[in-house]
């Protein structure tokens, strides 16, 4: 059965932010989501029992204009469910988001004006030019005719498109048809902006890039920014908070990035399934993990040595210990 809110063991910071956001009125917030939750109906087959999967598990956050909110988290913890919430793409179980005084249940109409979206899969016309698609989605936001060539143009610039300007979208590699839906999102700084994974197949310039615009967004305090990314490098270049969720779409902290390295340290957060050892393996794993000399990989033999290791090591690490009663859930690096 699907956890209920009290079964949860929630952080502090986490129950805080939920207070916070209960007793805030929408109307003093750009995005209000409180309660969230979204249990998807699953089916294995036909003539098979439809199961319930819980995806995002009661989360609540607010954000003011200026604020840039990242969600980080693993493949599967329940970020673009999230985003799909914001979007009435699919249908919150539980739960309300508000824009402002707006109901996403009841304004859609008005909010579908105020949102820029860059989904996790590329939302691009691939007949059109890099410029038109631009274009359209400005005169889709109601940009009005006579600024629409500058903040193209501008759109352009900050994204460094300006050698695919005149090539059909299509036609454009992983990372430049990536910064293109950045653009389609963020063209004229509307109020709330979402970005699902936009660095995902983006090089490290390119990401940069990217970085420098959604940082300039935010700075100018008239939009409120949530992306969702894997990377906590990338999270603390932009967010002024940041959500960590876990598989089954809780939150386990939330906070500034510093708030969270000061409370959990930094290194990993490593998310385990376990059976109840056994006396033996509990011994086996002491000496298979924590002793080098036990590791025959030179490499890795001198890894177990360092302070911090990496997400490839630990993860090494775990599969030569060969321990089957451990499940690895996720693995985040905090560094
Ligand atoms: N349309 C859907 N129907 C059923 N299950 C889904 C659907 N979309 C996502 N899920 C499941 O919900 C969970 C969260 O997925 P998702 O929100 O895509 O996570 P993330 O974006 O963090 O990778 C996963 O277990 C995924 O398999
Ligand atoms: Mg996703």
């Amino acid at each position: 059965m699907p956890k209920r809110l009290e079964d949860l063991k929630l952080d502090s910071d986490v129950i805080a932010e939920q207070e916070r956001v209960a007793s805030t009125p929408s109307e003093n917030l750009k995005i209000k989501v409180q309660n969230l939750r979204k249990v998807y109906q699953i089916s294995s087959g036909c003539c098979k029992p439809i199961k319930p999967l819980v995806a995002v598990e009661n989360i609540s956050f607010g954000l003011e204009a200026g604020e840039c909110f990242a969600l980080l988290g693993v493949n599967g913890a329940g970020k673009s469910t999230t985003f799909k919430s914001l979007t009435s793409e699919v249908e919150p179980t539980e739960g309300s988001i508000h824009f402002g005084a707006l109901d996403i249940r009841k304004d859609f109409n008005q909010i579908k004006k105020l949102v820029g979206y860059c989904p996790q899969t590329n939302a691009i016309f691939e007949y059109m030019s890099v410029e038109e698609n631009i274009e359209y989605f400005a005169r889709i936001k109601g940009i009005p005719a006579d600024r629409r060539g500058e903040l193209v143009n501008r759109a352009i610039e900050q994204l460094d498109l300006e050698a695919h300007r005149k090539k059909l979208a299509g036609t454009l590699s992983g990372g430049n048809k990536r910064k293109l839906c950045v653009a389609l999102a963020t063209v004229g700084s509307p109020p709330i902006i979402l970005l699902d994974e936009p660095s995902a197949g983006m090089d490290p310039e390119a990401r940069r890039f990217m970085w420098k615009v959604v940082s300039q967004i935010a700075s100018d305090q008239t939009s409120a920014v949530i992306l969702t990314t894997h990377s906590m490098e990338e999270a603390e270049a932009l967010s002024t908070k940041m959500g960590i969720m876990v598989k089954g779409g809780i939150f386990k902290c939330f906070g500034t990035s510093q708030h969270i390295k000061d409370k959990f340290g930094t290194g990993f957060v490593i998310e385990i399934k376990a059976q109840m050892p056994q006396a033996e393996e509990i011994e086996d794993v002491r000496e298979g993990i924590l002793n080098p000399d036990n590791v025959n990989d030179p490499q890795l033999r001198e890894a177990l040595k360092k302070p911090t290791i990496s997400t490839e090591e630990a993860s090494r690490i775990l599969t030569l210990a060969e321990v089957p009663v451990i499940v690895i859930e996720s693995i985040l690096c905090l560094d």
